[in-house]
């Protein structure tokens, strides 16, 4: 099995990551977390939170509605320009995106090698949805980007909060896209969340390349400080013709993933193009009025769940170890009984673990023996365990065991709080 292969079952089998409505054949670009799949997201979303708007001083957060009056949509240019190229295979009528020529290449060859396309045209992504009781339906939109609830809560933010520019606004939350080929499991998908900073600035194009740069190298470290590798990411500028419409700038991040080099957060100078279009301005304290410039840095939190994962990801001998960092792991501590037989230790097992739970999420094992419940943790990137075995009922110590190294060391159950905490850097 590849690596994708690999973690598609592994995300299955042990509950991150399901296909949409399996059991009526799934939905293509639709995809369900489980247990520990909603853990793993809701770790990647607190952490982005806490460094975006509670670390800071110049970031305050929203949580603006789905769907939003159709009028915003025209105007940010969506309905017109959120698209992507299409083309159609002319002999069994399967539409592709013009620009996936690996796609294009592989449907040729379900053909003997012949290929013949339609002309390439711009289908547009945004989803459309039909409201109301009276026929007919008010047509509306699911937003295609979060964005646009930043900009038109511009002036309700400005004048409810006591932010001054330089400011950002976060926000996190549901896009739809109607993309033309879902693919590459949760990579491209037609329902996804993104997390999204839009930074805004005096209407100076100076000012903007520095905050620009500034906000790149801050997005990077954020990535490298959770375990992504250095080697495995990289910026890469668009080519003018390549950038959205609302763009003078943009550079990604990209993960070196097993299909190649992709996308998974955008940095982008929108300059004055969205505040302008919705007509909205900044007043200064000095009365000076102006529409301010956006540097946005907008990622995408299933593509990071895939790429965490696949950054975990590591075999060593006969184990399959996840090396989330302890911040992102679903679980992070599991506690066992040394045999689930005995009383005594089941007993004892069962306080250590109402004292952890409240505090961390934690996991309860008493199946098989104690190497397989390990090796069980070590596949979903619990990063210790915590074993209660005879000596802890003459002495009160447990053994805590690390994910990474295998080693174990003792520990004094009334110490084992602040020792998580410590480690967790609470
Ligand atoms: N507000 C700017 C914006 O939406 P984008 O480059 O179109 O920019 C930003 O999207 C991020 O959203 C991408 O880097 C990616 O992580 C995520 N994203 C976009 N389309 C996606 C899709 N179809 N499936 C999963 N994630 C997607």
């Amino acid at each position: 099995m590849d690596l994708m292969e690999k973690i598609f079952a592994l995300a299955k089998r042990r509950g991150f990551i399901y296909p949409g409505s399996e059991i009526y054949g799934g939905f293509s670009g639709f995809w369900d977390y489980g247990p520990l799949g909603v853990e793993l997201k809701n770790n990647i979303k607190k952490e982005w939170w806490k460094s975006m708007v509670y670390d800071r001083e110049d970031v305050v957060g929203i949580d603006a509605a789905i769907i939003m009056n159709p009028k915003v949509w025209e105007v940010s240019g969506h309905t017109k320009s959120l698209t992507d190229p299409l083309v159609e295979c002319k002999i069994c009528h399967k539409r592709f995106r013009a620009d996936d020529e690996e796609q294009l290449k592989k449907h040729g060859s379900e053909h003997d090698g012949q290929s013949d396309w339609t002309e390439t045209k711009n289908f547009n992504l945004m989803t459309e949805v039909l409201l109301g009781t009276t026929e007919p339906k008010q047509k509306a939109y699911l937003r295609g980007e979060i964005t646009q609830g930043v900009f038109v809560n511009f002036k309700n933010v400005v004048d409810s909060t006591r932010v001054k520019i330089p400011f950002g606004i976060a926000q996190i939350g549901k896009a739809f896209r109607n993309e033309i080929t879902a693919g590459n499991f949760t990579f491209r998908d037609r329902e996804f969340e993104q997390v999204e900073l839009e930074y805004f600035v005096r209407p100076d194009e100076k000012e903007a390349d520095k905050t620009f740069e500034y906000w790149k190298k801050v997005r990077m470290s954020w990535y490298v400080s959770l375990g992504m590798s250095k080697e495995n990411l990289r910026f890469r500028e668009h080519e003018p013709e390549k950038r959205a419409h609302y763009a003078a700038k943009a550079e990604d991040i990209e993960y070196k993933a097993p299909f190649g080099w992709s996308e998974f957060e955008g940095i982008h100078n929108r300059t004055d193009y969205d505040l302008k279009n919705h007509n909205l301005k900044y007043k200064d304290e000095d009365g000076e009025e102006y529409t301010p410039w956006v540097i946005e840095t907008s990622g995408g939190v299933d593509r990071a769940a895939l790429f965490f994962l696949l950054n975990a990801y590591h075999e060593e001998k006969e184990r399959v170890i996840l090396k989330l960092d302890p911040r992102l792991a679903p679980y992070k501590v599991a506690v066992f009984p040394l045999l689930a037989n005995k009383e005594d230790l089941v007993k004892k097992a069962k306080e250590v673990y109402e004292l952890l739970k409240p505090k961390f999420y934690t996991a309860w094992d008493e199946r098989g023996n104690i190497g397989k419940r390990y090796f069980a943790q070590d596949e979903i990137g619990t990063p210790w365990c915590v074993t209660v075995d005879f000596t802890t009922l003459e002495d009160e110590t447990i053994t805590v065991r690390d994910r990474d190294s295998a080693k174990q060391e003792r520990v004094v159950i009334d110490n084992l709080l602040e020792y998580f905490q410590n480690k967790l850097s609470l």
